[in-house]
């Protein structure tokens, strides 16, 4: 493929300058750097420092040029993330040294990504930034096992959710399970692999049917791509089964049946552990 380098920076050059003692967060997309923006890789191109996840995957963050410093603020090897205050300090502390400081998170910064809490301190502190949205990992990790988000005729909505807090009495972040049951409409799970028993006990007890279909996609979009296709009734064994492991989404739906449909469109399925 012969790619036209001047239409590239053409477009690159339409991007805002990213000033020195500024920090923009941005969203890295699921994992394949060809889901990345021309915001994002501006940035990228531009940033003096980089303050990344855990899951901003590894040839992303080689774009950038080695003269940008690479910090790691996730979570690693079970050992505890890294606490939210001192990402913050750090961001505020590097942009007031003059820096060009690029906030990197994988998918959109503002989905279950925290992005609000660092805007909000950017904020108090006087920083300038700039927020960039990314492709979501639900909605990417969703298409890339065929499922469609939405589909005429199946689903008229989709429930976002973390199942973070499930079964977590009374916690800000707890759901009403029982009551997503009674939507009628799909549900798509981030971190909920921990809680997926809760979750279907509760969803079974308001009234949503064994035999729904779902779908677990792990490591979306990236070489490890996994795909498992179950029921609801099904769903924990199977996923213990299979022995999958987080980073995963997970999807309980009609949609998910409607892969019959997107039989035909190019495979991007690695490695399907069932059907
Ligand atoms: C803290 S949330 C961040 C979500 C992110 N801001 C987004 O928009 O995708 C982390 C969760 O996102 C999901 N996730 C992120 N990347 C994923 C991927 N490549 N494949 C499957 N799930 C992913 C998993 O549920 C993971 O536990």
């Amino acid at each position: 493929m012969t790619v036209d380098v001047s239409t590239l920076e053409a477009l690159l050059s339409t991007q805002p300058a990213f000033e020195q003692g500024s920090v923009w967060l941005v969203g890295a997309g699921p994992g394949d750097p060809a889901l990345l923006t021309v915001a994002a890789l501006s940035a990228l191109a531009q940033a003096d420092l980089i303050v990344f996840d855990a899951l901003v995957d590894e040839r992303i963050l080689a774009l950038a040029p080695p003269r940008a410093e690479r910090i790691f603020a996730g979570k690693r090897g079970g050992k505890p993330s890294v606490d939210q205050r001192d990402i913050t300090a750090l961001l505020i502390e590097q942009a007031k040294a003059g820096h060009r400081v690029l906030r990197l998170k994988g998918g959109d910064p503002f989905v279950f990504g925290r992005g609000g809490e660092e805007c909000a301190a950017l904020a108090r502190a006087g920083i300038p930034y700039r927020i960039v949205p990314g492709v979501t990992a639900g909605l990417a990790g969703l298409i890339s096992a065929r499922i469609p988000t939405t589909m005429r005729g199946v689903n008229q909505g989709i429930f976002l959710a973390t199942g973070h807090g499930a079964g977590d009495n009374g916690a800000a972040d707890s759901i009403d399970w029982r009551l997503v049951a009674r939507l009628g409409q799909p549900i798509l799970l981030y971190m909920a692999m921990r809680k997926l028993p809760i979750i279907r006990e509760q969803l079974v007890a308001g009234g949503m049917a064994g035999k729904t279909p779902a779908a677990v996609i792990v490591s979306a979009t990236s070489p490890k791509q996994q795909v498992l296709i179950t029921t609801l009734d099904q769903i924990v064994e199977d996923v213990a089964m299979a022995r999958l492991e987080p980073p995963a989404i997970v999807a309980i739906g009609d949609i998910v049946a409607e892969r019959r449909r997107l039989a035909h469109a190019v495979e991007v399925v690695l490695a399907e552990v069932a059907e």
